[in-house]
């Protein structure tokens, strides 16, 4: 990402919060997973949105209309020692000269500066409750001021929310954000297709799980959630997660992965036969979950709302349900009563960016959102069939979604991963190619 794009996305939300304003954003911490040990670091989202700056332990501070520079960082010092052992940092002299800051200042010197940047702004701008550690420093800054005042220091009055502003930025995917997830998609559909031909009955879930990250590493990627890898009876269970079962002859795997490539997610599904045919039972399932994604993608347009795909799919998956003689009624009735929901318990999508789950509302003013050009979104409808007296048993067990990655364009959704398999007889042959 170039730079400029993030000075543009920070002039952006400057113009929204007003020169009355002052906005902190803290970086990501390094999070411990055991004794000394740390998780593998990952930026802030909204942090990296705004600065593109990928260190822990730093604070940007945007102050619209200062004179003597709008964006500041803190950020941590260089220290040979240090730098030894971590690798390098980019020390404030970095922070302005890589990363375009107006001024950058050690991260230890921010209780004696900060304040004073506080200082004749009205509103804190500030994402309260997100960052445990953070959330008492500012309250401490804003108390310390507001003791001052009968000095005639004029303190902050007001600490309003910060995330949200952004999140209304962030819906809207610029063009090289575009880029960004149309590689992730990319990626992802090569991992796919590599463990789609590399699953056999006899192999182990995580041998799947295997070639997906395989892919995705060796395109410097990494997964942006825990991938479900899940065999057989494992694909009723929503969030399943061991993926450590031996897949059988006639199971279907549902495979649901994606990488973070350059921060920017994907999220794709396909449910495939492990033995390369699906059973006619399969098959109808597999069927009735293609069509009503089609039908969810054909309503993924600009002007229709965030629910028209989700009802789509509910449409088609409940006829659908009532051909194959799971459901009894009439499709209307079955779906104002939401007898479909026992198979399709689960919401159509959700938005795509930065976080796998971005950000952005789903409904404005108490209505569902207007789709525009720009957003990013997954359509995963799905058919989940638990053990029933009241199901045929060549049914017991199944699961399968299918889920893509979709761009609203002017002209329609743009399918980021329609390259991958998913017509019945395509995954066959992909399966079988193996
Ligand atoms: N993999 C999480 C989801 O599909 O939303
Ligand atoms: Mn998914
Ligand atoms: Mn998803």
């Amino acid at each position: 990402m170039e730079r400029k794009e993030f000075g543009r996305r920070r002039a952006q939300l400057m113009r929204l919060l007003g020169r009355d304003s002052i906005a902190i954003v803290p970086a990501a911490p390094v999070r411990r997973r055991n004794g000394d040990i740390p998780y593998a670091y990952r930026q802030d989202s909204y942090f990296h949105y705004l600065t593109g700056f990928p260190e822990p332990e730093a604070v940007a501070v945007l102050l619209p209309g200062r004179p003597q520079g709008e964006y500041l960082l803190f950020v941590r010092e260089r220290d040979r020692l240090k730098e030894d052992w971590d690798g390098p940092r980019s020390g404030p002299d970095g922070a302005v000269g890589l990363f375009g800051a107006d001024d950058a200042f050690p991260i230890v010197d921010i209780d004696e500066i900060l304040p004073g940047l506080m200082e004749g702004r009205s509103r804190i701008c500030y994402s309260m409750g997100a960052h445990e550690e953070f959330d008492p420093r500012v309250l401490g800054w804003v108390n310390a001021l507001r003791v001052q005042a009968r000095h005639g220091v004029s303190a902050p009055q007001e600490i309003a929310a910060l995330a949200h502003v952004i999140d209304d930025l962030r819906l809207y995917k610029s063009r090289a954000e575009q880029a960004a997830l149309r590689k992730a998609a990319q990626v992802t559909v090569g991992a796919l297709r590599r463990a789609m031909r590399f699953a056999r009955p006899g192999a182990m879930e995580y041998e799947v799980l295997a070639e997906v990250v395989h892919e995705f590493k060796r395109h410097n990627a990494d997964p942006a959630y825990h991938p479900i890898v899940a065999g057989g009876a494992n694909a009723c269970t929503m969030h399943y997660s061991a993926n450590d079962a031996v897949l059988g002859e006639g199971d279907l795997l549902l495979l649901d992965a994606g990488c973070e490539l350059d921060c920017y997610a994907a999220d794709v599904t396909r449910t495939f036969p492990v033995g390369g045919r699906f059973s006619p039972a399969q098959r109808a399932v597999y069927e009735v979950v293609l069509r009503a994604q089609l039908a969810a993608i054909d309503k993924a347009r600009a002007g229709n709302h965030w629910n028209d795909p989700h009802e789509a799919a509910v449409r088609v998956v409940t006829h659908g349900l009532v051909e194959i003689g799971l459901l009894k009624g009439r499709p209307a009735s079955l779906i104002k009563t939401g007898a479909y929901r026992e198979f399709f318990g689960h919401r159509t999508g959700h938005w795509l960016g930065l976080d796998v789950h971005d950000v952005g509302d789903y409904k404005v003013g108490g209505e569902w959102r207007v789709l525009e050009p720009g957003m990013s979104l997954t359509v995963e409808p799905g058919i989940y069939i638990r053990p029933s007296t009241k199901v045929p048993k060549e049914f017991w067990n199944i699961g399968v979604r299918i889920e893509d990655d979709l761009l609203i364009g002017r002209d329609g959704p743009e399918v980021l991963t329609a390259a991958l398999e998913k017509e019945a007889d395509a995954i066959e042959r992909l399966v079988q190619a193996s």
